[in-house]
This record gives C-alpha cells, sequence and structure tokens, in this order.
C-alpha cells in the first residue's frame, strides 16, 4: 500500500515528502479552504514540491453541479503547471461526476472519484474510467458502519473481476486505520500528516534510543 498525504497544507506536504514515503497528494474543497489560497495556485505550488509523485488530487468546486459544469472546471485544472500529467481531477460519486469521469479519461487524464460509501459506487466509479476510487472509510465508522469492511469488499470485487482501478482509503483517522485498510488490500491511503507521524512512534523506539544514548554517553566518559 501507497502512502498519499491528506491536506492542502504546504508545510505538511514538504514534511512527508521530505521523509521519503509520499506518493502523492489529495485535496478537496474542505482542505483548501482551510489554507485561505487560490486553488489552482495552491494545486501547481503542491506539484511543483513533490516532484515525483504519481498523483495529485484537484477537486471539481462544490459550485460545478452539472457535468457541464465539471467537464469545463477540469479542462482548466488539466491546465496547470503546462498539463502536468500527475493532476488527477477529483470528482463527487453523482451522476455528473460519472459523466465527467467518462469524458477525462477518454481524454487520458486521471480521476479520482470521492465519496465513495458503497461497493456499487466503486463499481460504477471504475467502470466509468475512474484511476482511483476514495471510499470514506472514518465518515463510515462515524454514524456506526464499518468503513475498513467497505474497503476490504471493494478490493475483492475489483481483483474478482480484474479491475485496475486503485482503491484510495480515504477519511483515515488514526494508525489502526492504516494498518487496517493496508491488510484488506487498499492500493492507498491518504492520510493527514498528523496520522503520517503517529505512524512513525512507539514507545519502544524512544526508549530504545535514550537507553543508546545513556550507554553511549557512560562509554564515552
Ligand atoms: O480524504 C477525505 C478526507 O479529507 C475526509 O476526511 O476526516 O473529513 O472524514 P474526514
Amino acid at each position: 500500500m501507497k502512502f498519499f498525504i491528506d491536506t492542502a497544507n504546504m508545510d505538511d506536504i514538504k514534511k512527508a515528502y521530505k521523509m521519503g514515503v509520499l506518493n502523492g497528494v489529495t485535496t478537496n474543497p474542505s482542505l483548501v479552504a482551510k489554507e485561505g489560497v487560490k486553488f489552482e495556485d495552491r494545486i501547481e505550488e503542491i506539484l511543483l514540491a513533490v516532484p515525483d509523485v504519481e498523483s495529485v488530487s484537484a477537486e471539481v468546486t462544490p459550485d460545478a453541479i452539472t457535468a457541464e459544469q465539471m467537464m469545463a472546471e477540469a479542462d482548466e485544472l488539466i491546465k496547470i503547471n503546462n498539463g502536468d500529467k500527475r493532476v488527477t481531477i477529483k470528482v463527487p460519486m453523482t451522476e455528473a461526476g460519472l459523466e465527467t469521469t467518462r469524458y477525462l479519461a477518454k481524454k487520458g487524464v486521471k480521476v479520482n472519484v470521492t465519496l465513495i460509501f458503497t461497493v456499487n459506487q466503486a463499481l460504477l466509479a471504475a467502470r466509468a474510467g475512474a484511476s482511483y476510487v476514495s471510499p470514506f472509510l472514518g465518515r463510515l465508522d462515524d454514524i456506526s458502519e464499518d468503513g475498513v469492511l467497505l474497503v476490504s469488499k471493494i478490493a475483492e470485487l475489483f481483483r474478482i473481476h480484474n479491475i485496475d482501478s486503485q482503491i484510495i482509503a480515504a477519511s483515515v483517522r488514526h494508525p489502526d486505520h492504516v494498518t487496517r485498510v493496508a491488510m484488506a488490500g487498499a492500493d492507498i491511503a491518504t492520510i493527514p500528516f498528523k496520522v503520517i507521524q503517529q505512524l512513525t512512534k512507539h514507545p519502544l523506539t524512544d526508549q530504545g534510543i535514550e537507553k543508546f544514548a545513556a550507554d553511549w554517553t557512560k562509554a564515552v566518559k
């Protein structure tokens, strides 16, 4: 399973990239709104900061409701950074989103269909030509459903039918989500930076470092 970072914050993106584990970045209207910057400028800044990742998701705005509106926005977004092929258009799982997915896929543009909450939605998105489908596990857990189970069902379905759309486990809230979606067969987890940092931690690692340091100091003295 690969790691994407789920943020539009440049400091967090740069720190995660330096850790050497990043394969992509996902943003959404809520994440970009938090940053108070112009959307297209931020996507370009991200593309420049993470030169060798496979994908940077740029979502159509909530103002785009019809397929025509989504396609028009997408056609502008794919021009960013001189038509950078890593720009992945993120569309919501609606009929208009599916139509937009087909339109973009035919042009060779990568699409990430977001706000997936059922296996059927994932299958539809894949058949429309999505490169990525994004089930939101945390939000399912919030309503007492099993987000990880959804990821594992989608992974099984894609395996049975030889579907090569990649599953991005999204709405990841804590390290145990990461372990469980990796075991469930997600291709990618998109994770907030705080959770990426949590993944690096274990109290015994800290204790081990302290003990090595103490023993080293004693020996040197
Ligand atoms: O990747 C989707 C994510 O941004 C939503 O996460 O925590 O708002 O459900 P959350």
